[in-house]
């Protein structure tokens, strides 16, 4: 396996802004997150909202680099590169939003909003034209629609016009940030199969962000859990999907139907006096709710520990 994308310890710090500045601490969205994401490999990561899952991916693209650690991509340390060979690797990794209608500029046709990356990457008007009818094609998107604007386009259609647009930058990994969720249910299937047969027709690598357990399990080969900025638990999906270790993954999959049959998992939620009590700036992050907690949990917190055929976690009781 070639690796694509390697995390080591990355942090993502926000400092307060304004007046808090004085008083406040800085927010840890991305908590010393390793991963490794090999070429053609579709990587899940899950977790509910707010726990970091956009930041980690915006400093994995160095579009907001991370505080420290490291983001490696295809051998080469992104932090050693000047600004121009910066901009020329990132071309290679693209991000697909949520939202299609803030991604499209609703003042530019569909092929203007095409052109510009191709414009950008020196490609003579010729072969740019045939290039956007090319890639509306491979999209689904009938070439004939392209002077129309963004508007006059369903969410499905305009998701598929984004994706469109990020492959004329030809990237090798593609960033999909809930890319569907968006979206009806009834389109949200067609999209799926779009990002399936684009991989195969560009041999792309995937990073897919979801709150959708059973998407991910159907999509990805392998899948992280994050919990308020950490890696709680990673493994094949296969794997993860049968024998989910941490209690907090196995939260994730109780609520979801017909994915994972597990006792009900009612959470041990501290009360406020308790909660005032005990000191939590050295324990799991997950003890405050965790329902298997003990008094060890407060020690330390838990690293990534090898279970075994790649399956990791970071609880001392799972
Ligand atoms: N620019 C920013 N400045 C300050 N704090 C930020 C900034 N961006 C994100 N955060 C904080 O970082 C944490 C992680 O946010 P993030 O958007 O990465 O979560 P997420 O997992 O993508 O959530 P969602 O599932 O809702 O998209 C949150 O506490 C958020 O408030
Ligand atoms: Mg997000």
């Amino acid at each position: 396996m070639e690796r694509f994308v390697e995390l080591r310890h990355l942090v993502k710090e926000f400092k307060p802004s304004g007046l808090r500045r004085l008083t406040g601490s800085a927010v840890r969205a991305v908590d010393d997150v390793s991963l490794t994401i090999n070429r053609g490999s579709v990587f899940g990561l899950v977790g509910e909202s707010g726990c970091g899952k956009t930041t980690l991916s915006r400093s994995l693209l160095y579009l907001d680099p991370p505080t420290s650690g490291e983001v490696v991509v295809k051998d080469t340390p992104l932090h050693t590169l000047s600004r121009k060979k910066l901009r020329e690797f990132r071309s290679v990794m693209q991000i697909v939003f949520q939202d299609p209608n803030g991604a499209l500029n609703p003042k530019m046709n569909i092929a203007s909003s095409l052109k510009e990356g191709l414009i950008n990457r020196g490609i003579n008007r010729r072969e740019r034209d045939d290039r956007i009818d090319d890639l509306l094609q491979q999209v689904g998107i009938a070439p004939t629609v392209k002077k129309r604007y963004p508007h006059e386009f369903s969410g499905g259609q305009k998701q598929r016009i984004v994706v469109a647009r990020a492959l004329t930058m030809e990237p090798e990994f593609l960033v999909l940030d809930e890319p569907v969720s968006n979206l009806d249910v009834s389109i949200q299937a067609q999209i799926i199969n779009l990002f399936l047969d684009l991989k195969e027709t560009f041999s792309l690598t995937y990073l897919f962000i979801s709150h959708d357990l059973n998407l991910v399990s159907f999509l990805c080969d392998h899948i992280a859990v994050m919990y308020n900025g950490r890696i709680m638990e990673k493994a094949p999906a296969e794997e993860l999907t049968k024998n989910p270790l941490h209690p907090y993954t196995r939260r994730l999959y109780s609520s979801v139907p017909g994915i994972h049959r597990m006792p009900a998992f009612s959470e041990a939620i501290l009360s406020d006096a308790d909660q005032r009590l005990t000191d939590f700036s050295q324990s799991c992050l997950y003890y405050p709710i965790c329902p298997i907690r003990s008094e060890d949990c407060l020690e330390g917190r838990p690293e990534l520990e090898d279970k075994g055929g790649g399956h990791y976690v970071a609880c001392i009781h799972s």
